[in-house]
């Protein structure tokens, strides 16, 4: 049985006060969530929201971790720095990263194998565009992404993986998938993982949705069985309506 995991990304939002004010007001709303539940926060905010959820069932992650372990990467944030701040997770390759700031599959791989080294848990973002999916590319475009990713790791480090999909065409659109397409797709990347580490680790990984997903189509979303939770960006800036998500 694999645990869903509910996954705020806050994206670029929130100063360390904002952070303090969603925190306290999430904790209630959460507490009794049957998911795991994880807030994504930008940099500046981690150390607080670490502190903030001590001892609570929240846990904090990064939005993007550096590839190297230290050394001349202006702009860049180690491993290292994450795990001394708090931070447990890290979301890789995000589709505004691939295409905003150059990230790409081997980028993403790097990113990944380092988030491991470092005993921080990477969520690890694919997904096609629109113009893929109309092309009939979904498959072929999160094999690649996936395969890329994991190009280099061991069975066992997926233990540590979570996959979101994310079709680009659904974030912050309020264009869904519906759940037949998302449980389709996700059902093929885990298929892919399958022939490359086997079908006992495929079905312990967990693989979210993501892509506007709120507390009205939450419920619906994670009804399918290869659906392991979700992404969250635009709901998950509400308390109450990141909330609803977390306890669909
Ligand atoms: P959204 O974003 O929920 O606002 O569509 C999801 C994401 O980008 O992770």
């Amino acid at each position: 049985m694999r645990t869903p995991v509910i996954a705020g990304n806050w994206k670029m939002n929130n100063t360390i006060a904002a952070a303090e004010k969603l925190i306290g007001e999430l904790k209630p709303l959460v507490k009794d969530a049957k998911a795991e539940v994880v807030i994504c926060v930008p940099y500046t905010a981690i150390q607080k929201a670490a502190e903030l959820t001590r001892g609570t069932n929240i846990k904090v992650g990064a939005e993007n971790v550096a590839w190297a372990d230290k050394g001349a990467f202006t702009g860049e944030i180690s491993a290292e720095m994450l795990k001394e701040v708090g931070a447990e997770y890290v979301i890789i390759g995000h589709s505004e990263r691939r295409q905003m700031f150059g990230e790409t599959d081997e980028t993403v791989c790097m990113r990944t194998a380092q988030a491991l080294k470092n005993g921080l848990k990477p969520i690890v973002c694919v997904g096609e565009t629109l113009a893929e999916r109309e092309g009939n590319k979904t498959e072929e475009v999160v094999k690649r992404q996936t395969e890329g990713a994991f190009k280099g790791l061991a069975a066992a480090d997926l233990d540590n993986v979570i996959i979101a999909y994310e079709p680009v065409w659904a974030i912050g659109t309020g264009k869904t998938a519906t759940a037949e397409q998302a449980n389709e797709t996700i059902k093929y990347i885990r298929s892919v993982v399958s022939s490359l580490y086997g079908k006992a680790t495929a079905d312990k990984l967990r693989i979210q949705y993501g892509g506007s997903m709120n507390p009205a189509n939450a419920s619906s979303l994670m009804a399918p069985p290869d659906i392991d939770g979700g992404l969250i960006g635009g709901a998950s800036l509400k308390a109450e309506d990141f909330s609803k998500v977390v306890n669909y």
